[in-house]
């Protein structure tokens, strides 16, 4: 199997679960337009995020990193009319485009795009005292993935989701003697995870559109 099946099972599957989305599409060439590179999530990844939103019931979503809201208008779309997502980008390219998109799909009112580093909002994020998140997404600069989960963890309440983005890097991941930060930063944040009492993990490895990577899903359970 190569990546030429994968991306044909990704369109059978597409065709017959995800109709047309003008604002979906329209975000995407917006984006590209703009000259965003091409690393949104698959249309199947973020129907899956938008899945665990509304199986959680979820009315507040975090997401870090936006691009140019591909991935947020999935999420947002699974919130109550009351419900509110927050996503974080460093690029204020990518957030004014991310804004533009999420406007054109009808979703601005529901969503707060926070430009800066993530590292640098979070702090006063968490000082506005937010009720917690039901759901989290991270999806941001893989080299601070464990510094978000802290942040995530700290964020949520028992029962929270949180899910995080391109955990495989290629296989790399596995490689305890990988001098790449990205492969690191998945390090740190797995080492984190499996020592945090609070929480329970499993990692999906995923081929499809986008080729080959995978995902983490983390269960605040404690
Ligand atoms: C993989 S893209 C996000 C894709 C998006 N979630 C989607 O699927 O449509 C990663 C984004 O994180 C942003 N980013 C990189 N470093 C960041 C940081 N320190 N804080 C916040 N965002 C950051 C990048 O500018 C980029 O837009």
């Amino acid at each position: 199997m190569s990546q030429h099946e994968w991306t044909a099972v990704d369109h059978y599957f597409e065709e017959r679960f995800n109709p047309p989305d003008p604002a979906l599409d329209a975000a995407l060439q917006a984006s590209d337009a703009a000259g965003l590179p091409a690393i949104s999530v698959a249309a199947n990844q973020g129907k899956l995020l938008q899945l665990v939103a509304l199986a959680q019931g979820a009315r507040r979503i975090l997401e870090v990193g936006t691009l140019g809201g591909y991935s947020t208008i999935w999420l947002a779309r699974a919130l109550p009319s009351d419900g509110r997502l927050i996503t974080l980008e460093a690029d204020p390219t990518h957030a004014e485009v991310a804004r533009a998109n999420l406007d054109r799909a009808g979703l601005g009112a529901l969503v707060d795009v926070r430009t800066g580093p993530a590292l640098d909002t979070l702090p006063s994020l968490a000082d506005d005292g937010p009720e917690p998140f039901d759901l989290v997404f991270i999806d941001a600069n893989k080299d601070a993935t464990a510094e978000y989960f802290d942040w995530a963890l700290r964020l949520s309440r028992v029962g929270s989701v949180i899910v995080v983005d391109n955990v495989v890097r290629g296989g790399a991941v596995a490689d305890p003697e990988s001098n790449d930060p990205s492969v690191q930063g998945i390090q740190r944040f797995a080492d984190r995870v499996a020592a945090e009492p609070r929480v329970s993990a499993t990692t999906v490895q995923t081929v499809g559109s986008k080729g080959y990577d995978g995902f983490t899903m983390v269960v605040v359970t404690h």
